[in-house]
C-alpha cells in the first residue's frame, strides 16, 4: 500500500486551510503530523479520510484515485479516528462499536475470524471487562480507546489517527502508539497521525510533517524537524531539544515573539509570582 498526496489545498469557504501540499507515505512506515493550532492538520487527516474533498490536487492510494473508491472499498482501506470529544456517541454497547470496525469485511453475519479481531482489539486496549457498557456512560479516554479499538478491528489498509493518544494515560499512549507502529510495520500498512506531544511524535513516527499555516513547513526526519528554529518559527515557542534513547525530548521553555528583532522575552518564574 501507498499512500500519494498530490498538490493537494482545501478551503472552508473563503477560509484557506490548505495549501498545495504534497507528500507520500509507503507500507509499514508511521508519519506523524504536527503543528500549532489551527495549522491544518485535522483538515489533512478528513481529506485523507474522505470526509473533506480538496478542492485541488488528488491523493492516490496504490496509484487509485481516492475520489473514485466507494462504499466498502473505503471501509477497507481507510480507518479513521477522529479527535476525541468530535460529535456524541451512539446509543450502543462497547462491544457493539468496536464489532462495527468489522462491518466493511462481513458477508453473511459476523465470522469466528470477526469476533477473534474485535476479541484482540478489546483486550489491546483493556476494554474487555467494559464490553457490555454503554458508550456514553464511559470517561472520555475510555471512549477514546473504544474508537482506536474499533478502528483496529477494521483492519485498515491506511489508518489514520487524529489526537489519539490526547485523553489517554501515559501507559496507553505508550501501549496504543507502540501497537499502531507494530501494525504499521509487521503488516505493511501505512499510518498517519497527528500528534501534539511532540516528544511522542518523535519517538513514534517515522517522518514527521510540520504544518503551519496550511502548508508544509518541513518534512523528514523527528530530529530535522523538530529543531529549536522550526519549533520557534511555526509554535512560536523558545524550546530545548535532546536527543534521548527513547526519542527527542523537547522541553517547550517559554513563548516568544516571532519576528521581533530583540533577544526573546522570556517568562521569569519570578514575573508570574
Ligand atoms: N468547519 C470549519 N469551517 C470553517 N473553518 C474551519 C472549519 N474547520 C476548521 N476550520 C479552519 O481551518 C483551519 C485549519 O483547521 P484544522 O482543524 O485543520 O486545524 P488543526 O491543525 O487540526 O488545529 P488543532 O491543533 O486546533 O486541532 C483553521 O483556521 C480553522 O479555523
Ligand atoms: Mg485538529
Amino acid at each position: 500500500m501507498r499512500l500519494q498526496v498530490k498538490e493537494v489545498s482545501f478551503a472552508y469557504g473563503s477560509i484557506p486551510a490548505l495549501e498545495n501540499v504534497t507528500f507520500k507515505v509507503r507500507g509499514g512506515e508511521v508519519l506523524g503530523i504536527v503543528g500549532p493550532n489551527g495549522s491544518g492538520k485535522s483538515t489533512l487527516l478528513k481529506c485523507l479520510a474522505r470526509v473533506l474533498r480538496p478542492q485541488m490536487g488528488t491523493i492516490f492510494l496504490d496509484g487509485k484515485n481516492l475520489a473514485s473508491l466507494h462504499g466498502r472499498e473505503i471501509g477497507r482501506c481507510l480507518g479513521y479516528v477522529p479527535p476525541p470529544g468530535t460529535g456524541n456517541p451512539f446509543p450502543c454497547t462497547v462491544l457493539e462499536a468496536v464489532l462495527h470496525g468489522r462491518r466493511p469485511h462481513l458477508s453473511w453475519g459476523v465470522s469466528q475470524r470477526d469476533l477473534a479481531v474485535v476479541s484482540s482489539a478489546l483486550t489491546l486496549l483493556g476494554l474487555t471487562d467494559l464490553a457490555e457498557r454503554q458508550l456514553e456512560e464511559l470517561s472520555s479516554g475510555q471512549r477514546q480507546k473504544v474508537l482506536i479499538a474499533r478502528a483496529l478491528a477494521q483492519e485498515p489498509e491506511v489508518f489514520l489517527l487524529d489526537e489519539p493518544t490526547a485523553t489517554l494515560d501515559i501507559r496507553y499512549q505508550l501501549e496504543v502508539l507502540g501497537f499502531i507502529k507494530e501494525f504499521a510495520v509487521n503488516k505493511e500498512r501505512v499510518v498517519v497521525m497527528v500528534l501534539h506531544d511532540l516528544n511522542l511524535a518523535s519517538r513514534f513516527a517515522d517522518r514527521l510533517i510540520l504544518l503551519y499555516e496550511g502548508r508544509i513547513f518541513a518534512a523528514g526526519s523527528p530530529k530535522a524537524v523538530l529543531s529549536p528554529e522550526n519549533i520557534r518559527a511555526t509554535y512560536g515557542v523558545e524550546a530545548v531539544v535532546s536527543e534521548t534513547q527513547w526519542g527527542l525530548q523537547v522541553i517547550p521553555v517559554a513563548p516568544v515573539d516571532v519576528g521581533a528583532e530583540e533577544e526573546p522575552q522570556l517568562y521569569r518564574v519570578g514575573m508570574l509570582g
